[in-house]
């Protein structure tokens, strides 16, 4: 009679003990316990830094640039280091984006959209949006004119918040939000809304939560997805999910119904007028639903990285007044007060350029790529990756590397900047271990409108205002706080208009 019992246990342990031998070959990593993996490990050093980047880095240094771990049953590889990164992003086989449920969740239960699809999907929508969003004016012209009129209308308000205030200073952190949400808003859906407009502070409030509610990791609903049954939490992500995919599914309605053939307004014009010609039953990738992904996808990749980017623009220029007055100096000297800085001004203002690529060095808004996965058995730097693994690529590794950098934990815009030669001018260069937008096939989508939307948004503002830290406070951290991508958190500065 405990023949049968001890045999099962026996089995149990059996099983227990083969679900944590590593794939021969795997690279290093923290030991595997059964079912969970490495994720206790994983996640007590999350905890213990509070953000992901800071856990991964601690990981690297302990195993190296290629680490090997297990959440849940799906395998992990985390790789950094100059060499590595831009090899992996290279590998064609490392181009596929994961295929886990919560990935199809957020575009309602198919995989859909530019950031978590691959194949031939993936590749028909991405050029789709690169083409069309370039012919609405990505990265040129127009594009500056409807950020420029975002940043004016965002100087003016702080300006006036900033007198009101006074030296109690605001709350500035999130000050970038409803201004970069709205150059988008324009891009995608054609309207531009007073920054008090209602509507846009619901959506904007939408965009936020969502961005706090997953990490590029996938998050703990994706390494253990019935997890979901048991987490309330579930609940609210479910919920915000929702709400977004109804937002645009009537912002698309409005649009069929006002569409005029021929005349397209925005991007969502374009697409109808493309799913109009090609129809929904071809084989081709584009239907209604692929739209609505589509838009969710720009908004969430697009919205927060670029208004964390600017955010801790502020939050620098409140910790390094010495740096900002030189902003400001070459500002007056370059452009003088009676007019707004443009985009001609740009090659005439290296140090302004350096500082912006200094920032983004040192913030990290997106310290990793967005999640890859190897579609077929292969070697990389030594190690067997197994077919199906989730790749993470540490972008902040590269920027952070000491060798390199020499002093990367230093803010020093001077590191930009190249002195010109028999006295000409300084100039601002171009560093290949600068990779904020990543790398390879799947680098940024909107490298070129966020380009243009740093130097847009921090020229004007740098001239209309200037920030300091109020009297009597500690100056705001650096360290971050994480989501899907890594913002400030929150701080404020005194807001003095400087004319
Ligand atoms: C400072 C601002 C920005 C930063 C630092 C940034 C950074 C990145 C990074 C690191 C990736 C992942 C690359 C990879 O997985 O290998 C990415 C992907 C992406 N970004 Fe950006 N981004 C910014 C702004 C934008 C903007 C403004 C848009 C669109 C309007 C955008 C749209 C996308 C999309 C759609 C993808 C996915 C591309 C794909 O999977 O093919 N991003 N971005």
């Amino acid at each position: 009679m405990w023949l049968p019992v001890v045999l099962f246990v026996v089995i149990l342990l059996i099983l227990a003990y083969l679900d944590t031998v590593k794939p021969k070959n795997f690279p290093p990593g923290p030991r595997w316990l059964p079912i969970i993996g490495s994720l206790s490990t994983v996640l007590r050093i999350i905890r213990k830094h509070g953000v992901h980047y800071l856990a991964w880095a601690e990981l690297a240094q302990e195993y190296g640039t290629v680490v090997g771990l297990r959440l849940g049953w799906t395998k992990y590889i985390l790789i950094a280091g100059k060499e590595a990164v831009t090899e992996g992003l290279a590998r064609e086989e490392f181009d596929a984006r994961p295929d886990g449920f919560a990935f199809r969740h957020r575009t309602m239960g198919i995989r859909r959209g530019v950031i978590f699809t691959d194949g031939e999907e993936w590749k028909e929508q991405r050029r789709f949006s690169l083409r069309h969003l370039r012919d609405l004016g990505f990265g040129t012209r127009s594009m500056e004119l409807m950020l420029r009129e975002e940043a004016i209308e965002m100087a003016t308000r702080l300006a006036d918040m900033g007198r009101r205030a006074g030296p109690a200073g605001l709350d500035v952190h999130k000050a970038y939000t409803i201004p970069v949400l709205n150059s988008l808003w324009v891009m995608t859906a054609g309207e531009r809304h007073p920054h008090d407009d209602e509507k846009l502070l619901k959506f904007t409030g939408l965009v936020n939560q969502i961005s706090r509610s997953i990490d590029v990791s996938g998050g703990i609903f994706n390494a253990i997805p019935f997890l979901r049954f048991l987490m309330p939490r579930f609940k609210e992500y479910d919920s915000l999910h929702k709400q977004m995919w109804t937002f645009f599914q009537e912002t698309v309605k409005e649009h069929q119904r006002t569409l005029s053939d021929g005349h397209p307004r925005d991007l969502i014009d374009v697409y109808l007028q493309e799913l109009k010609e090609q129809g929904e039953m071809n084989g081709s990738s584009f239907s209604q639903n692929q739209l609505i992904a589509l838009c969710k996808d720009l908004f969430s990749a697009g919205s927060e990285t670029t208004s964390n980017t600017l955010g801790f623009a502020t939050l620098f220029m409140v910790r390094y007044p010495e740096v900002q007055a030189k902003v400001h100096e070459e500002l007056d000297r370059v452009v003088g007060r009676d007019r707004i800085p443009t985009v001609d001004d740009k090659p005439n203002l290296p140090y302004l350029n350096a500082v912006l690529y200094e920032v983004q060095r040192i913030c990290n808004v997106a310290a990793q790529s967005i999640l890859h996965r190897s579609t077929e058995d292969s070697e990389f730097m030594g190690y067997s990756i197994p077919k199906g693994s989730m790749l993470l690529f540490n972008l902040r590794s590269l920027h952070m590397d000491k060798k390199y950098w020499g002093d990367p934990e230093v803010f020093r815009p001077e590191r930009f900047l190249v002195p010109g030669v028999n006295g000409g001018p300084t100039t601002v260069r171009i560093d290949p271990w600068l990779v904020p937008f990543g790398l390879g096939r799947r680098r940024c989508l909107g490298e070129n409108l966020a380009k243009m939307s740093l130097y847009v948004f921090f020229s004007i503002i740098s001239h209309a205002v200037c920030f300091k830290n109020p009297p009597g406070c500690p100056l705001p951290p650096t360290k971050g706080v994480t989501g899907f991508t890594l913002g400030t958190g929150p701080f404020k500065a005194v807001v003095e208009p400087r004319f």
